[in-house]
């Protein structure tokens, strides 16, 4: 292995022998599927975000469909939420029927702006049954102006958590200000299963819902169903659900990477402030804005095109040169295909997400990464852009 040349992925997984003895043990005990396991992740990642109810899923795609499901979306609804965002925000939207409302981001970062938000719940009157405010790489959307806006028009709040634990605020954890929240398990997130996600709310009726509907609309758990002694294979199907249970070895590694989950935060933290600090003062590139309220699950730059003869996309192809891996997050929803289409939009109607989308550039950010890689990395971000200056600026 080479340190100095070898390749540097975009995002990688800190997994270690914890994880392996936890998953030999679930497979080694006989219960591979939603027992014991999924039973104690859940009460532990209760009590870590403060919520009463956390209920995991195999992803976070599933648990946004059941939350916005428990929230009683249904055809027809209108559904506000950001154009810069996974698909999968936006798609479980569809799922129930109801439609997307795009809204444009801040000017100062990647979230939801709240004045837009606020302009079409005026436009729309009354017809937003929902928000779901996305925290765009883990930084923490303007809650407080969220929760007042959908006070006031009536609107229920689902946070799309998925970038965004473990991230503390004065009004407790991101993901549990809303009515409900999701967080990803997924192998880039800043805590892993694979694939897998968890849905909290402090709402029994949400849960209930949501516990029953992850499970093929049955009133009873697979875990009830097996152990409970005399009649067991009895339940009933209250209605149709979903298949969108976690595995035992899915939880089991999930709680090996919750003990983790502050060690890993504050990894990222301190990568993410050291790039800040060796960019300052290029002006060829935008830094992040600082937050406290921040994961640090990406660390997005922006280019600055004045000052450079190459685009984001040529930037991205020199740092692939020198061996770094990158990702854009994201190319905005309104002009991806079926939502351009199906809704009639333009890439200029959300202007500040097709400047951003333009620009960004996620660099590699992960627990673990060694000093040399950082230094790699802000190394061929400085090269690049002296070579490409522009000319007399
Ligand atoms: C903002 C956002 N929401 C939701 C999801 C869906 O997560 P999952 O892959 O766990 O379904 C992702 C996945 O990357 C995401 O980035």
């Amino acid at each position: 292995m080479n340190p100095s040349t070898d390749y540097i992925p975009f995002a990688r997984p800190s997994t270690g022998p914890e994880e392996e003895e936890a998953a030999v043990r679930v497979i080694r005990s006989g219960w591979l599927t939603s027992g014991i396991e999924v039973k104690e992740f859940e009460k532990e990642f209760a009590a870590y975000v403060g919520v009463k109810h956390a209920l995991a899923v195999n992803s976070a795609t599933a648990g946004l469909h059941l939350a916005l499901e428990a929230l009683g979306i249904g055809p027809g609804d209108l559904v506000a939420t950001t154009t810069y965002t996974f698909t999968a925000t936006a798609e479980v939207i569809r799922y129930l029927g109801a439609d997307p409302l795009f809204i444009d981001i801040e000017r100062d970062s990647w979230n939801i702006d709240p004045a837009e938000l606020e302009r079409a719940a005026v436009k729309h009157k009354g017809r937003i049954k929902a928000v779901i405010p996305v925290h765009m790489g883990g930084q923490h959307c303007p809650m407080d102006e969220i929760c007042a806006i959908a006070g006031q028009y009536g609107m229920k709040i689902l946070e799309d958590a998925a970038h965004s634990f473990p991230v503390k605020t004065d009004k407790g954890y991101s993901g549990t200000i809303g009515d409900a929240g999701v967080y990803s398990f997924y192998a880039n997130k800043t805590i892993t299963t694979g694939e897998g996600g968890m849905v909290v709310t402090d709402s029994d009726e949400i849960a209930r819902r949501v516990s029953v509907m992850r499970l093929h609309g049955i009133d009873r758990d697979v875990w009830n169903r097996y152990t409970v002694r005399g009649g067991s294979w009895r339940y009933a199907v209250v209605e149709a659900g979903f298949k969108y249970n976690m595995t035992d070895i899915a939880a089991a590694i999930g709680r090996e990477q919750l003990k983790k989950a502050e060690a890993f935060y504050l990894s990222r933290k301190k990568i993410a402030e050291s790039y800040n600090v060796r960019f300052e003062g290029l002006d060829f590139i935008i830094r992040p804005p600082v937050s406290q309220a921040h994961s640090w699950h990406l660390y997005i730059m922006r280019i600055v095109p004045e000052k450079l003869t190459i685009d984001r996309d040529r930037f991205i192809e020199c740092l692939g040169e020198e061996g770094i891996g990158t990702s854009v997050h994201y190319i905005p929803l309104h002009i991806m295909p079926y939502y351009s289409r199906r809704y009639g939009l333009k890439p200029e109607d959300y202007p500040e997400a097709l400047d951003k989308y333009g620009k960004s550039i996620s660099l590699p950010l992960f627990p673990g990464m060694t000093e040399n890689q950082i230094s790699r990395v802000v190394d061929a971000v400085k090269k690049i852009g002296e070579r490409f200056r522009r000319a007399g600026i």
